[in-house]
């Protein structure tokens, strides 16, 4: 193997197609596995590698931690990495408030680096019904602030004694620890599809900003009970108001309310979480404490939670007053009046097709096409149904349904987590074009409007049109 060359880490990622050959990195040796691509019983999937290293796509796809996986992959070694290759990748430059952050799945689709915002690949998000970690998508407005869980305190004002400060231990121990599963939606999910009717401002999201997890930790309507907080003592405060630790340059923090009335409900679920599928919050997604806030849109689940504050008054921070708002189409950046408008809780019914992708063409000789997606509705709604057209709409499916992991269905009202659907639809007889769309619906007949233009709003808000996927069917 001596004899074998070293690449740089710049000669692998010029290999990241078919055409220019497809080179993986596997604990510190470069393979060129173009001809097993087509031959790799997981599909094109393994193109997500290309250019990069395997470790990081292994992780979450533990079917390849085999031998007989080891050892087709022995057969297309190339040559091995250099040592300043890999270390390369870890340098960062110490005065740019990013330097600290952690590092990231590279199957992820980054739509802004700094702050880091990123989404998984469609078909890996309808894989499992818990989205990983590690590719659940990343919505960061500011830097990723680091936090000593030692010194860490969370602060709550408008308590009926005053003022209060737990450490993570005791948030940890003094109230019973509760799971959900809950979907997390952006309200920018899927606003690509709005910019193509009319430019709008935000981050160009594709349908992956949104993800599923299990969440842990103390439920807000405990913790505000322990501090004598009541039905009694609630009277003017009518909002609960959450402050992040990450902060911009002036200092000012990351900052939303949701209504008192979602807290404190017995059925509301609001946590204040400090674990994700099992583990400590990650990172990007608010280590050590995070607010979840199940069935309300993502921006009002504070991360790197700092403090509480019971009010009387919606938080004033910039993104619950002038930002993650609805209007008109008719409304343009010199009419609008944010204040005319509610910020946005609850999220409407929403699904997508996550399989297969735009532009891809099956065989006549497959017969059938299997189609694959998401749906979730804000609230505690439940999706009751999702229905799928390959011909634009004309003729309709009834796609299955899965509930979750163990197939328990949601208790009532308390539908947090979305639904995977899945079907498979016989092809027509000739060579064509089709157009796959998918509607869901939700246990209030609330279902998606067809189109975008009447929903297009100026921030790209609230995407929930039919989502629409053509494909080619050739022989
Ligand atoms: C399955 C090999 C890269 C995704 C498999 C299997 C093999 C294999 C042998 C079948 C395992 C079994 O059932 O015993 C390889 C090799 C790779 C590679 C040699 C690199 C050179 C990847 C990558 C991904 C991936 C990068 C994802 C991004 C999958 C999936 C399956 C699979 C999803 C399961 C398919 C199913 O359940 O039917 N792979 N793989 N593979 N692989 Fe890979
Ligand atoms: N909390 C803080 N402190 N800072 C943020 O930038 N982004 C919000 C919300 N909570 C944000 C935050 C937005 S807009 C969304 S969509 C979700 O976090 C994203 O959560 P995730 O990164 O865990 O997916």
């Amino acid at each position: 193997t001596s004899s074998l060359p070293i690449y740089s880490l710049e000669e692998v990622t010029k290999h990241r197609s078919l055409e220019s050959g497809v080179w993986v990195t596997y604990k510190g040796d470069v393979y060129d596995i173009t001809d097993f691509v087509t031959k790799h019983p997981g599909g094109d999937k393994i193109l997500l590698a290309a250019g990069g290293a395997l470790e990081p796509f292994w992780a979450l796809y533990a079917v390849h931690k085999q031998d007989h996986v080891l050892e087709i992959l022995s057969e297309y070694k190339i040559g091995a990495l250099n040592p300043e290759s890999v270390k390369k990748q870890e340098i960062n430059d110490p005065s740019d408030p990013y330097a600290a952050e952690p590092t990231r799945h590279p199957a992820l689709q980054i739509n802004n680096l700094k702050p880091f915002n990123a989404e998984p690949p469609p078909s890996m998000l309808s894989d499992s019904y818990i989205t990983p970690s590690a590719i659940f998508f990343k919505r960061n407005h500011l830097p990723v602030p680091k936090v000593d869980p030692e010194s860490y305190r969370l602060e709550i004002e408008g308590l009926p004694g005053g003022v209060a400060s737990l450490t993570l231990k005791e948030l940890k121990s003094c109230f019973p620890k509760h799971t959900i599963t809950a979907t997390l939606q952006c309200a920018g999910n899927r606003r690509s599809e709005m910019n193509k009717v009319k430019q709008v401002k935000g981050l160009n999201w594709g349908i992956a900003a949104i993800s599923n997890a299990t969440w842990s930790g103390a439920r807000l309507r405990d913790v505000l009970h322990y501090y004598g907080f009541g039905p009694e003592v609630a009277s003017g405060a009518q909002h609960v108001q959450f402050e992040g630790l990450d902060k911009d340059v002036t200092g000012t923090p990351y900052g939303a309310s949701i209504p008192l009335n979602k807290a404190m409900s017995d059925e509301g679920d609001v946590l204040l979480a400090y674990e994700m599928n099992g583990e400590d919050l990650p990172l990007d997604h608010g280590f050590p404490v995070r607010v979840v806030v199940p069935g309300v849109v993502g921006a009002r689940n504070v991360k790197w939670l700092g403090k509480i504050v019971v009010s009387s008054e919606e938080s004033k921070s910039h993104w619950q007053q002038n930002d993650y708002k609805g209007f008109s189409p008719g409304t343009d950046w010199d009419t609008v009046d944010f204040k005319s408008a509610p910020a946005i809780q609850e999220l409407p019914i929403q699904s997508a097709i996550t399989h297969p992708a735009e532009g891809t063409s099956v065989n006549l000789s497959d017969e059938e096409v299997t189609v694959k997606g998401y749906a979730w509705s804000g609230g505690g709604r439940e999706v009751v149904r999702v229905d799928i057209s390959i011909d634009g709409g004309n003729t309709w499916h009834v796609a299955k349904l899965r509930t979750s992991d163990d197939g328990v269905p949601p208790a009532v009202g308390r539908a947090w987590a979305w639904k995977l659907w899945e079907i498979n639809i016989p092809l027509p007889q000739k060579p064509q074009e089709l157009e796959i769309v998918c509607k869901a619906v939700d246990n209030s007949y609330n279902t998606q409007p067809d189109t975008v233009a009447p929903i297009w709003n100026l921030r790209g808000v609230l995407s929930n049109a039919w989502h629409r996927v053509k494909i080619k069917v050739s022989d």
